[in-house]
């Protein structure tokens, strides 16, 4: 039997944990054979809730789940984990100005940083969910300096995910089928959802994206907003944001991180610039990545052209201003 890996889910009492946790525990983050242990924490208003959580994870009785801590304890909630996936945040409530959400989730992921740095598994991997999440993701790489900064991601799989959805309508074709496209810098309305170098495998072979869909305005314009505001469709239509897809694209991002992408496919992960593609380094922002034996490491040389070239700076440009305004909150 494979030793259990420990995976902590922090704001698990909220949508997207009450979606992401039984995906865990069936196997769908790191496979049908690898048994799990769940740390969950929340803050005490949800402790009665995420017990609640607790217990239904019990009564599903999932093979895999060799453990389940519910906790407020965020020591607790840290010990010896090797994935942590952070849901955990303080939402934009209306009327907020922006500066005062960002304040409260710098303290927050501050604070999360130094738990994980002392007591996590020293080769613990970061997923970070919660909105703002690039920012948020560099906070905890800012105050976690023992962890590895390639250990510290966030979440634009969703967004990726997406894009493959929205062009795999638009061809009438399997959504597996479609591979390659890239979302470029921060998951908000500003990413830059790129299928330049996107490919459709066909009876006859790969074929680009932009050679099958032909319709260039469609990719040009409405296609690249779709996918940027789809969040804002979903709490339009929902009166809720995005959770199950949320959930599964967390899964995705873990899973192809731990276990490799395919061979010739890459996928969209917010990681810390090297400065490649001349965005400035130290920034998380989103490339394509492939991962192999527990690294990502970021596709090199695709060719950018002057379209491509504004909207990676545009979205660039976002980051260094919430970089801004996170580092004046400290
Ligand atoms: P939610 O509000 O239902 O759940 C958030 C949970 O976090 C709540 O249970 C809350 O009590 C808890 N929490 C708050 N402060 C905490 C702290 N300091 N420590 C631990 N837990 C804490 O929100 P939902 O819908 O589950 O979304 C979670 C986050 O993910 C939000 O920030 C949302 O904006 C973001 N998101 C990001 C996406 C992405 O693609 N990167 C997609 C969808 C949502």
């Amino acid at each position: 039997d494979k030793e259990p890996v420990t995976v902590l889910v922090t704001g698990a009492a909220g949508q997207i944990g009450y979606a992401l946790v039984p995906m865990i525990a069936r196997g769908l983050m790191l496979g049908s054979n690898q048994p799990v242990i769940l740390h969950m924490l929340d803050i005490e208003p949800a402790a009665e809730s995420l017990k609640g959580v607790k217990m239904e994870l019990i009564d599903a009785a999932f093979p895999l789940l060799r453990g389940v801590v519910a906790t407020t304890d965020v020591v607790e909630a840290c010990k010896d984990v090797n994935i942590a996936v952070m849901l955990g945040g303080f939402p934009r409530k209306e009327g907020m100005e922006r500066k005062d959400v960002m304040s409260k989730n710098v303290s927050i992921y501050k604070a999360q940083a130094s738990a994980l740095e002392e007591h996590a598994a020293a080769d613990c991997k970061v997923l970070v969910v919660a909105n703002p999440a690039n920012t948020n993701a560099l906070i905890l790489k800012e105050f976690a300096p023992s962890i590895p900064e390639k250990n510290i991601t966030c979440l634009t799989r969703l967004d990726h995910n997406r894009a493959l959805g929205q062009i795999s309508e638009k061809l009438n074709v399997h959504v597996s089928d479609v591979k390659n496209v890239i979302i470029w810098g921060n998951h908000s309305s500003t990413q830059y959802p790129d299928v330049n170098h996107a490919v459709v495998t066909t009876s006859n072979g790969h074929k680009p994206v932009r050679e099958l869909v032909a319709d260039d305005n469609w990719l040009n314009t409405e296609f690249i907003t779709t996918v940027q505001e789809r969040g804002g469709a979903i709490i339009k239509a929902r009166k809720l944001s995005s959770a199950l897809s949320a959930a599964s694209a967390a899964c995705d991002h873990i899973r192809d991180w731990v276990l490799g992408t395919p061979k010739g496919t890459w996928v969209s992960m917010g990681v810390y610039s090297d400065g490649c593609y001349g965005i400035q380094s130290g920034l998380i922002y989103s490339f394509p990545v492939t991962c192999d034996k527990g690294e990502w490491n970021i596709v090199q040389g695709l060719k950018i052209d002057e379209f491509s070239r504004e909207k990676m700076d545009k979205t660039a440009q976002e980051l260094i201003q919430e970089k801004k305004l996170a580092m004046s909150c400290l």
